[in-house]
């Protein structure tokens, strides 16, 4: 049976990919705030292992456990739309998760392949590729990232993954994955995926319902064609028009 940690689990999204992960008989390690709103109802899964603390203040010990046998770790974190969640501390909360977690996981196995898929966002381009936004999205994420903290967050979160993982972990593959604007929907539907942004973030932003996020994710996580078509890559998520 394959295990996966997931942190961020008790956001809109993470809530979704954790029924998701259950669903195709996985195990899973979800990482939850003691203040968050996750349910009770989802403690008595039977696999599924709650551990209720703050990813930011965990030690890498204690991460160290959580993250033993793991195939996979998927982060849905990201920051609260309020002054706090955008201003205040942490500011690299994703970064500086997807640095801890890379650093434990080169130290304990360094024979096994552990996959992070991290939900990122297509106002973050792939300079990997020749992604050519136009100037006024340039203009305009340029605003985001002296105004914005939590955009910087998620362009470092996915540089560290292409500059440093790709580079230097040797048990690490990853994925970075890229929504559009994000809708709630109950139900899986059709949706495609594309290496880059077909339309402007900014200007003409798409959707994708964060299910069908949830979906995709997990679905990396057991395909492995899937998996070997965006390894290293930054795919991007739009529902189908
Ligand atoms: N909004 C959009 O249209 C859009 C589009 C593309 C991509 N994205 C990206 O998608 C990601 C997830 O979106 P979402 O709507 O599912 O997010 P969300 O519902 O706000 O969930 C955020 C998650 O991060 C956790 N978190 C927030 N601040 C934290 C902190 N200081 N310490 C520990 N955990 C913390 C939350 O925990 P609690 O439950 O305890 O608060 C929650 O689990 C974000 O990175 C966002 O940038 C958004």
């Amino acid at each position: 049976m394959k295990k996966v940690l997931i942190v961020g689990a008790s956001g809109a999204t993470g809530k979704l990919l954790v029924q998701q992960l259950l669903q195709q008989d996985i195990k899973v390690v979800a990482i939850v705030r003691a203040t968050s709103t996750f349910s009770q109802a989802n403690d008595i899964q039977p696999n599924l292992d709650l551990i209720r603390a703050n990813i930011s203040d965990m030690s890498e010990d204690d991460l160290a456990i959580c993250l033993e046998g793991c195939d996979a770790v998927l982060s849905c974190l990201g920051h609260k739309l309020t002054f706090k969640g955008m201003f205040g501390k942490p500011r690299l909360l994703v970064t500086n998760t997807i640095e801890k977690i890379s650093r434990i996981l080169e130290s304990i196995d360094a024979d096994k392949k552990v996959k992070i898929i991290l939900m990122n966002t297509t106002g973050n381009s792939n300079r990997d590729i020749p992604e050519k936004p136009p100037l006024s999205q340039l203009f305009v994420i340029s605003l985001l990232r002296l105004l914005l903290p939590p955009h910087v967050d998620n362009e470092e979160a996915a540089d560290f993954l292409r500059l440093h993982v790709g580079q230097t972990h040797k048990c690490i593959e990853w994925v970075a994955v890229r929504p559009d604007g994000l809708t709630d929907e109950d139900n899986v539907s059709e949706y495609d995926i594309h290496p880059s942004p077909t339309r402007n973030p900014i200007f003409d932003a798409g959707s994708t319902s964060r299910i069908n996020v949830a979906n995709f994710m997990s679905n990396l996580v057991v395909n492995s064609d899937l998996w070997d078509t965006w390894k290293g890559k930054m795919p991007v998520i739009y529902n189908h028009a």
